[in-house]
């Protein structure tokens, strides 16, 4: 594992940022309504958003960057609007299949992926086999897609219990570092922070597992809107943050 340098962020001080951030890229259809445009056009504007983020985050010695792009609760939206948010993601696995590898990131996803597009799935499926190849210290972006918490958890009990009833494990050997390696995000470290954009201060299904200790910051920015500068701004804060993990600050 790569150690995580000082360096510097956009307004040149040093910075040591969080080993993993996680973020609910949430405000694009709000960000079209108000410019009168379709939603559509937000979810457009918020992968931009993204392909930012994720350089800033990897220019700045962030390891790990985990967003949360579609919920196992999105599905509810229209045809059109899943469908526009299908194809953005096809568009942004397309371009990273040609770049990953120049550019040292490691693209992972959490989620079920039995429901999405074979296309889709095929694509992640190759990006998951060019990050195999590269250095283990590279950068990581995890997208979130088709994906719950609940379902997440779900699922690793799931694969616990078939391990059972296959005499492989013993119910009674479950604890929680053996349950973290049956979730979608196995030997990754919690996120240390994470950020919502938009003014919701909820959860939304996010990480249930893996939150336990981290830091929220919530800012009423829309995804589409939010720059390297805010991200500073959430970074100095959970700086600032007393962070006791249940003890007494000595
Ligand atoms: C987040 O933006 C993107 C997804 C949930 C896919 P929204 O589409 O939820 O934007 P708002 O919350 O309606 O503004
Ligand atoms: C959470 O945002 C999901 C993603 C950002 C992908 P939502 O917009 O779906 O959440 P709610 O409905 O406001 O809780
Ligand atoms: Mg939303």
């Amino acid at each position: 594992m790569a150690a995580i340098d000082t360096k510097n962020n956009q307004a040149g001080q040093a910075i040591k940022p969080p080993r993993h951030i996680a973020i609910i890229m949430d405000g694009n259809g709000r960000w079209a309504t108000k410019r009168g445009l379709p939603r559509t056009a937000g979810h457009k504007a918020g992968a931009e958003t993204f392909r930012k983020i994720a350089t800033y985050c990897k220019n700045i010695g962030v390891q790990y960057l985990t967003v949360y792009a579609f919920s196992t609760e999105n599905w509810k939206r229209s045809a059109d609007e899943v469908g526009a948010i299908m194809g953005l993601l096809k568009r942004y696995l397309l371009e990273a299949v040609d770049t990953m590898e120049r550019d040292h990131i490691r693209l992972h996803f959490f989620g079920d992926m039995t429901p999405i597009a074979p296309e889709l799935r095929a694509l992640a499926h190759e990006t998951d086999e060019i990050s195999a190849g590269l250095p283990e210290g590279d950068f990581q972006a995890n997208v979130c897609l088709n994906y719950g918490g609940r379902d997440e958890i779900l699922r690793a009990v799931r694969k616990f219990a078939a391990q059972c009833a296959a005499g492989e494990r013993k119910p009674e050997e479950l604890d929680e570092a053996m349950l973290s390696g049956l979730m979608d995000s196995a030997g990754i470290p919690d996120p240390e922070l994470i950020i919502r954009p938009s003014g919701e201060q909820r959860l939304s299904n996010f990480l249930l597992w893996q939150c336990a200790y981290s830091e929220f910051y919530y800012t009423d920015t829309l995804w589409p809107d939010f720059d390297e500068a805010e991200l500073d701004k959430a970074i100095a804060a959970y700086q600032s943050r007393d962070r006791r993990f249940g003890g007494v600050k000595k």
